[in-house]
């Protein structure tokens, strides 16, 4: 991507919770457009480091920043590439999950409902995970149920699956993003027989996107070594967008202070909200949550 349309989330709260000084290190695992990274290399200068990560090879470095290092890689690694690095002290680790509006708006990998785009959803596209589509084809109706239920909390979770294995054994499957939105559409008009106000097929989209990437398995992967990356005083911030993810991160952090070793220290109670301002200008953060911690 040489251009991005995604516009940060809860980016004066982020910064307010990083708290990023000059010549600090921080590590943004989840690069994107780079809107939270720009922001916090204002505050690294002149000789802090910013560590941008990001699964999708087609994220790009925006502009040739020398404090900033721009790694394509699976934030579930940071100790192996922190280790690669050399870096030595680091201050701050941003999560901000889920996926950016320019993926959102790319077309041809299904993320966008809108689209005949292949059901694709890997952040990477190059790596060996299934496809959404290997997923609709190949999974048997308790796995398809599970998914839908367990990572979309998807209400009508059971006649979606049946549809989707019914149409499988008469030989057709589900394969474009809107072949999945029409079939999740009829299945919504059949049993409320009116237009709901969102797309009906956000759940299972979720559900799948979650599934195709082990988005849970890498967020609890990362979370304690993004703890023991630390320096003392230094914090780690979580930006969730769903209950899933964010009962993950807020478990985590809750076990995690009352360990005697690392120590770390909630620093937000509740969980950070977008401001109604917020919301307006940028509909995406609506669901957004942020939690920050501080190593002790
Ligand atoms: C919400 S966007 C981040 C937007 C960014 N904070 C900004 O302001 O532009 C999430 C990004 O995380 C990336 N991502 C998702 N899972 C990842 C993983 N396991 N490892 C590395 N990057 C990941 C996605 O490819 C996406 O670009």
């Amino acid at each position: 991507m040489s251009k991005t349309i995604h516009e940060p989330v809860l980016l004066r709260e982020v910064l307010d919770g990083l708290n990023p000084q000059p010549n600090q290190n921080h590590i943004d695992c989840t690069y994107g457009g780079g809107g939270h990274s720009k922001a916090i290399l204002e505050r690294i200068k002149p000789n802090g480091k910013v560590i941008g990560i990001d699964l999708d090879p087609a994220v790009k470095k925006l502009n040739h920043d020398k404090n900033l290092v721009l790694v394509n890689d699976n934030y579930k690694n940071l100790k192996k590439i922190i280790n690669e690095l050399g870096i030595t002290k680091i201050n701050g680790v941003l999560l901000d999950l889920g996926l950016s509006s320019d993926q959102l708006g790319s077309g041809d990998r299904g993320f966008s409902f809108q689209g005949e785009g292949f059901l694709d959803l890997r952040f990477d596209p190059t790596s060996d995970r299934p496809t959404a589509a290997e997923i609709l084809k190949n999974y048997s109706e308790k796995e398809l149920l599970e998914i839908f239920k367990n990572y979309g909390e998807e209400p009508l979770a059971w006649p979606i699956t049946k549809q989707i294995i019914a149409k499988r054994q008469s030989g057709e499957f589900i394969e474009t993003a809107d072949m999945l939105v029409q079939l999740i559409s009829e299945q919504y008009r059949k049993k409320y027989r009116h237009k709901s106000k969102h797309n009906p097929a956000t759940k299972v989209f979720q559900a799948l996107r979650i599934a195709v990437n082990d988005e849970y398995g890498n967020i609890e992967q990362v979370l304690p070594d993004a703890i023991n990356s630390l320096a003392v005083g230094g914090r780690l911030a979580v930006i969730s967008f769903h209950s899933g993810e964010d009962r993950i991160v807020k478990h985590f952090f809750k076990n995690a202070a009352v360990k005697d070793f690392p120590k770390i220290k909630i620093i937000t109670k509740r969980p950070i909200v977008a401001s109604d301002e917020e919301v307006l200008k940028n509909p995406r953060s609506r669901s957004a949550k942020l939690r920050v911690v501080e190593k002790i």
